[in-house]
Parts: C-alpha cells; sequence; structure tokens
C-alpha cells in the first residue's frame, strides 16, 4: 500500500498544504498573505485571519492537483512551531479536525527541522542528490539565523545562532529603511543585481564562536542614510542599486564567515542551505563559490522550497511516518523551541 500524507504550512504569513506520496511530493500549494505588504511587516493578526481564509481553498487545491482523493490519505503532518502563535493555532486546529473526521494519525513538525529537510524534497521526475549524514546547514530566514549540524533525518544540533536579530530581518529592515516594500529580501536581491557591492561598507559584528548578530549592521545601516539624507534629499533614490548590493553583500560576508569556520571546525564539508534568505542569489552564488575554494559538496533547495512551504513540512512527517512519531490530540502548538 502507498503512503500518501497531507502536509500543513501556517507558522508565520503563508498558508500551504502539500500531498506526499512514497516520498515524493506531488503538489506543494502556497497562499502568501499580500495584506503585510501594507504595514512594511508581518501583523499577526491578521496573518491569522488570512490563514482561516486560505486554509480549506489551499488544502482542496493541493488534493486536486496531486490527483488523490480524500479518503487515500494515511497521515497528516503539520508545523506545530515555533511561529506566530495564531497563526499555528489555525493549521494544529485543522489538522486535528481533519485527522478526527478521517481517522488517520497525527504527525507534528518542528518548523526549523523542516527548513533543512528541505534539502531531502523529492519532486516527480527529478533524481535530487541529498546531503549525507553529518552535514551542517546554514539555516537562515524571516526569524532564524542558525548553523546546525544534522547527524540523521531527526536528529540535529545547534551549534551557532544569532544572538539578537535574524539575517532575513536584516533584509526586511533595512528594505523598509529604504522605502522598499514588505518583504524586502527579494526586491533588495533583484536590485542587488544592477549595483556596486563594493560601493558602500557597513560595519560587521565582533561575535565569538560561531553565533551571529545582525543588530547593529541595521543600525548602522539607518545612522548612514539619515547622514547622507541631510547632505542630499534623493540619496537613496539615486543610489538605491549600490545600496542593495552593498548590504546584501556584508550580510552574506557575515553568514559566510561563520559557516567556513563551522566547516573548519568540525571537519564537514557537506554543506546545505535552508529558508527563506537561502532563496537569495548572491548568497548562492557565494556558496557555490565555497564549494570550489573548500572543496564542499553544497545543497541548495529547489526553487520554492526555500521559503515557508508545506512541502518541507511533509517530507519530514514522512521521516517521522516511517519512524512511527505520531503525536496525540493534546499537543499544543508552541511559539518557541528549540530543533
Ligand atoms: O523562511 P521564510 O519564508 O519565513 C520564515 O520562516 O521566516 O523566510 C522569509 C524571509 C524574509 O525575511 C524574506 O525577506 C527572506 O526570507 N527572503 C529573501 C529572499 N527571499 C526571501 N531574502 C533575501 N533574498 C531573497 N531572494
Amino acid at each position: 500500500m502507498s503512503t500518501v500524507i497531507l502536509g500543513i504550512e501556517s507558522s508565520c504569513d503563508d498558508t500551504s498544504a502539500a500531498i506526499l506520496k512514497d516520498g515524493v511530493v506531488l503538489s506543494n500549494i502556497i497562499a502568501s498573505q499580500k495584506i503585510h505588504e501594507a504595514y512594511g511587516g508581518v501583523v499577526p493578526e491578521l496573518a491569522s485571519r488570512a490563514h482561516q481564509q486560505n486554509i480549506i481553498p489551499v488544502v482542496s487545491q493541493a488534493i486536486k492537483k496531486a490527483r488523490i482523493k480524500i479518503e487515500d490519505i494515511n497521515a497528516i503532518a503539520y508545523t506545530r512551531g515555533p511561529g506566530l502563535l495564531g497563526s499555528l493555532l489555525v493549521g494544529v486546529s485543522f489538522a486535528k479536525g481533519f485527522a478526527i473526521a478521517n481517522n488517520i494519525p497525527m504527525i507534528e513538525v518542528n518548523h526549523l527541522q523542516a527548513h533543512i529537510l528541505a534539502n531531502f524534497i523529492n519532486v516527480p521526475g527529478e533524481k535530487k542528490r541529498h546531503p549525507s549524514f553529518p552535514f551542517i546547514t546554514l539555516l537562515v530566514s524571516g526569524g532564524n539565523s542558525q548553523i546546525v549540524v544534522v547527524k540523521d533525518y531527526l536528529e540535529m544540533e545547534m551549534i551557532g545562532q544569532t544572538i539578537d536579530d535574524a539575517a532575513g530581518e536584516a533584509f526586511d529592515k533595512c528594505a523598509k529603511v529604504m522605502g522598499l516594500a514588505y518583504p524586502g529580501g527579494p526586491i533588495i536581491d533583484q536590485l542587488a543585481k544592477d549595483g556596486n557591492p563594493l560601493k558602500y561598507k557597513f560595519s560587521k559584528p565582533n561575535v565569538v564562536g560561531l553565533n551571529y548578530s545582525f543588530s547593529g549592521l541595521k543600525t548602522s545601516f539607518l545612522y548612514f542614510l539619515r547622514d547622507r539624507i541631510k547632505e542630499d534629499h534623493n540619496f537613496i533614490k539615486e543610489n538605491l542599486n549600490d545600496l542593495c548590493a552593498s548590504l546584501q553583500k556584508t550580510i552574506i560576508d557575515i553568514l559566510l564567515k561563520k559557516l567556513i569556520l563551522a566547516s573548519n571546525q568540525t571537519g564537514i564539508k557537506e554543506i546545505a542551505i535552508g529558508g527563506g534568505v537561502s532563496a537569495n542569489s548572491a548568497l548562492q552564488k557565494a556558496v557555490k563559490d565555497c564549494a570550489t575554494k573548500y572543496n564542499w559538496n553544497i545543497y541548495i533547495p529547489n526553487l520554492g522550497f526555500s521559503v515557508d512551504n508545506a512541502g518541507m513540512v511533509v517530507t519530514t512527517g514522512y521521516y517521522k511516518y516511517l519512524a512511527k512519531k505520531f503525536i496525540g490530540l493534546d499537543a499544543a502548538a508552541y511559539s518557541r523551541t528549540k530543533l
């Protein structure tokens, strides 16, 4: 008998559902919430309401696209945390209702583990190379910047993390200061393509070990712009591409310095990236350059599987299904947790 799992992701501002059959993700539907653009960041209450509106249509589309029937589904995997509690509650409540109605087991998924296991997603007709254990993942998203040693599918150890803001936050907040829309990361990525990354220098943190810090960069960027605008009102507009390219380079330099250190300290040359910021084209290029320079084998999630998506949740759920790690109806969502 085939194993068919429905996956649900609702931890922040993307409502997503995916269907996996025998280890292959047949559908991955994402409804991104545009409503937050007007506020320059995610408004938690609006996110919860949008999840409520989106969840049923997204699940219906995922089932339809996968060409399966509800009765074929053997288990439901859902993001239990970390994330925004109100957003998570929508996915968790849906999963519980679906599990009861269809008499199938539930699998809880840690959102951070799911971002890491995005590198194991199989899609129809493609034979993707998977990392071998142990490997290191640079997990960079809107809420997290971590370096993780992955010993097995479900055994991970965080060896470095940000002590303040995440890399995605640095992208988004600096974009906001420049008057760009939310989320700023992909916009900066585009604008940077026509800019000079060496034009401006911004402060880099001096944090011990494998930890990160991005709050100083954010402040130095803000003060730099404030001073330049005093001299020239149009400074941002006239230098937007160079500002984006220089900021992006600074963030990538910070990220790679510790990733290289982690590889040197552990001796691990199997290197993966994951999380929304891993979609950044310059970061991907920088990691590819490191692969040549340091003899790394690198792994980057396929397009669409870096940002929040249920494909990564259902793939993590599949490994838990194989390990028979199910969860009861009494399991509550959590906003904060470790790997
Ligand atoms: O993983 P994700 O979808 O949500 C979280 O779990 O946080 O990551 C969202 C973050 C946002 O900060 C967004 O600006 C950033 O990922 N992001 C990017 C790019 N695409 C998304 N940052 C830089 N370049 C990109 N191309």
